[in-house]
């Protein structure tokens, strides 16, 4: 067994280390753990250019879109392939907006489940879309108009869904969504019952329009994986909450922020970083399968995280940790990446830690179903292989003889 690769990355077999059988194997065969560099599908939707630090969405740079756009003409985008005019973009709104509300057997069951010490609102969220799912009529129609259908009522009740978990936690009833609101404006009204300022609005939206869409990242190949058995979209994005929920991915904006905490001050932040190397752990928040250099949405996030007069203090936390940081590992392709500056805004927007990854799904759902979509329109189950590297042929025996 030789590593190609760092770590256990890249494993090459061969016949004679690795196998004892009689069985018959190739002679030689790598094992790529994390899929690293399987190509699923040929893809219109977008594109991560991990060397030049670039992120496309049919064909427009994400920073162009962050800085021009609105959340819902994004996700049209990368749905439709197109920007949206005028029409296009009234009908989608209406669209979204006539999907916003929750039934009311969601309050009711989140309310009786929602532990306030353990549950996590990933967690809540996941079995929020699970129910949603059971309450949908047709789940199984997989004709893309059916799932369009569905699509559209996942992005448009994520935030609904959310800003309930923020004010269950809270004790505060639920906010009923204004549909005099944009989809980004009104996430925010009903996550603190008053409209927000146009500014911070605005913040949200370039954070969620910079996650809505990121290639075959763990979450969306789980979403896209699910579907493609032709399950339905509801259980397609409950395995990508699910998988968007873990700390090596989407969890890590929430990990970043409680460290910053535990830093205190921008004086901690060599001996933060001497630590981390001693005891041989990650630092949350850099390091990226693809982007071998400053992932471009942590740019645009650090920009605006820059400005935000009540997060001064974590801000110099973190622009000190990233200087630090890259100065030790940089020449290793470990920058920051998008979960690494986006804490800071939406604690800044009032959103508790532990939702922070939750704001990430609403988000990403654009891009999940984009994804599933273009898939699904040359549809081939999925069916990696592993190496068995067991034994043949044991004896078996009965339980009494066991050692
Ligand atoms: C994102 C991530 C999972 C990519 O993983 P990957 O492509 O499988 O890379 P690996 O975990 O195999 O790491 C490759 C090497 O870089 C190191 N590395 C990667 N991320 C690191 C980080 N954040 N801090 C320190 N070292 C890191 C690993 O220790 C490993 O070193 P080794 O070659 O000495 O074993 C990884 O960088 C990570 O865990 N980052 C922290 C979590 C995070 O921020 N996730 C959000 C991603 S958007």
């Amino acid at each position: 067994m030789s590593k190609e690769k760092s770590g256990v990355s890249r494993q090459l077999l061969t016949k004679e280390g690795a196998f004892t059988s009689d069985f018959e194997w190739p002679l030689t065969l790598l094992v790529d753990k994390g899929l690293d560099g399987a190509v699923t599908n040929k893809s219109r939707v977008g594109y991560v250019d991990g060397d030049k630090g670039r992120l496309i969405y049919q064909g427009y740079p994400v920073e162009v879109l962050a800085e021009n756009a609105d959340y819902e003409e994004v996700a049209y985008l990368l749905i439709f392939g197109k920007l949206p005019n005028e029409q296009e973009y009234v009908e989608f709104s209406q669209n979204l907006k006539a999907n916003r509300k929750m039934p009311v057997e969601v309050v009711k069951i989140m309310d009786i489940i929602y532990d306030h010490e353990h549950s996590h609102p990933m967690s809540l969220l996941r079995t929020a879309v699970s129910v949603l799912g059971v309450l949908q009529k047709n789940v199984m129609d997989t004709s893309r108009e059916n799932e369009l259908r569905m699509g559209m009522h996942l992005i448009a009740i994520l935030p609904t869904v959310i800003a309930a978990l923020h004010r269950l936690r809270l004790g505060l009833k639920p906010v009923e969504p204004d549909l005099n609101l944009k989809h980004v404006e009104n996430f925010l009204y009903m996550l603190h019952g008053k409209k927000p300022s146009a500014r911070d609005a605005r913040l949200l939206e370039i954070s969620m329009i910079l996650h809505a869409d990121h290639g075959m990242n763990a979450s969306t190949l789980t979403a896209v994986a699910t579907s493609a058995s032709l399950s339905d979209l509801y259980s397609s994005i409950v395995g990508a909450i699910g998988s968007l929920k873990g700390p090596l991915h989407g969890g890590a904006n929430e990990v970043v922020l409680k460290e910053f905490l535990k830093i205190k001050s921008v004086d901690h932040v060599k001996e933060f970083v001497a630590e981390k190397a001693a005891k041989k752990e990650k630092i949350m928040g850099f390091g990226h399968r693809i982007y071998k250099t400053y992932d471009p949405r942590a740019a645009v996030l650090k920009k605006y995280a820059s400005k935000l007069n009540d997060e001064v203090e974590m801000f110099k936390i973190a622009e000190v940790l990233d200087r630090e940081v890259v100065a030790k590992y940089g020449s290793r392709g470990i920058y920051p990446n998008v979960d690494f500056y986006s804490g800071i805004i939406y604690r800044h927007l009032g959103f508790e830690i532990n939702f922070f990854t939750t704001i990430f799904a609403a988000a990403r759902v654009a891009g999940w179903l984009a994804r599933i979509l273009e898939y699904r329109a040359e549809n081939r189950i999925f069916r990696p292989r592993d190496v068995y590297v067991g034994e043949f042929n044991k004896e078996f025996t009965v339980r009494e003889k066991r050692p």
